[in-house]
């Protein structure tokens, strides 16, 4: 009996600390893949997630990014998103261009392939936290650190001249520091906004998946130890008999 009651009040707070719906950030994350195969075969593909939905994906093959919900513009103006997509179509011809500079210059073997990732994080309270990593052959090789382009550890003396290079580009840095400390948390305050309800669907239904998934283990745990008390109340019988 005095196994059963501690399993009952061991169990329930249990149930209860798995149903608790914690309050969740959205990360915003943009991926861009550009593949060279030889010096004159290049494609950039672009894709976006808020959270784990994924309202963009801009192909190669496109001059516009495509919304893949009806809240993706969040709370810009068509004007805003038209000068932020400007922006985007000049980075993405002049970052091909760049890298197929870069490989020239470092006599680079083909195929490259580049993905940078970047994106930026709204916490509650209004303060928010942004992020830019470029990787190269799946490898991490620099980042963006609030004014600066800074090498990853443990990379190759080629990366140092890279940096040299986007480092003496004053205007670059200065258009990434707006993007990423102004744009970004700006646009995914509108984004939250718009949508929300989107949002709060999917938080919800993984609460409950949470939920079922919480109160079978805690059930299989109460039977397991209801069973190990019973044994154990077995063979201390038998120790007495
Ligand atoms: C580059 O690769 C493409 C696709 O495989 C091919 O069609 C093209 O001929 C290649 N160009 C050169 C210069 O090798
Ligand atoms: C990717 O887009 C660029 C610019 O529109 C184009 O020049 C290039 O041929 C495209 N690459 C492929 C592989 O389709
Ligand atoms: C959050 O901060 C930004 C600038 O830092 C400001 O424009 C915005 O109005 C603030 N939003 C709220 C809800 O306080
Ligand atoms: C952007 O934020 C970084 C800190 O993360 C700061 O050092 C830098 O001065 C800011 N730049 C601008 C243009 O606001």
């Amino acid at each position: 009996m005095r196994c059963l009651l501690f399993l009952l009040l061991w169990g329930l707070p249990q149930i209860r600390r798995t149903s608790e719906v914690p309050q969740r950030n959205f990360p915003f994350r943009c991926l861009q893949i550009s593949s060279f195969l030889n010096r004159s075969w290049a494609r950039t593909d672009g894709l976006a997630w808020l959270g784990e939905l994924q309202p963009y994906v801009w192909k190669n093959d496109s001059d516009t990014i495509r919304f893949l919900k009806p809240w993706s513009q969040g709370t810009f103006s068509d004007q805003q998103w038209e000068e932020l997509q400007h922006l985007f179509r000049v980075y993405r011809s002049s970052v091909t261009r760049d890298i197929q500079e870069f490989a020239k210059m470092l006599h680079t073997a083909y195929p490259l392939e580049v993905q940078v990732s970047a994106g930026c994080e709204v916490h509650p309270g209004n303060t928010s936290e942004s992020f830019l990593y470029v990787a190269f052959q799946g490898r991490d090789i620099l980042s963006f650190q609030g004014t600066s382009w800074v090498p990853a550890p443990d990379t190759p003396q080629w990366v140092a001249r890279v940096i040299e290079v986007l480092n003496d580009d004053q205007g670059t840095s200065e258009m990434v520091q707006s993007l990423l400390n102004d744009t970004c948390p700006q646009f995914v305050r509108g984004l939250l906004e718009t949508g929300k309800s989107e949002l709060d669907r999917q938080e919800q239904s993984r609460a409950s998946a949470g939920l079922i998934a919480g109160a079978v283990l805690v059930s299989l745990l109460i039977a397991g130890g209801l069973l190990t008390c019973w044994f154990k109340k077995r063979s201390s019988y038998q120790d007495i008999l």
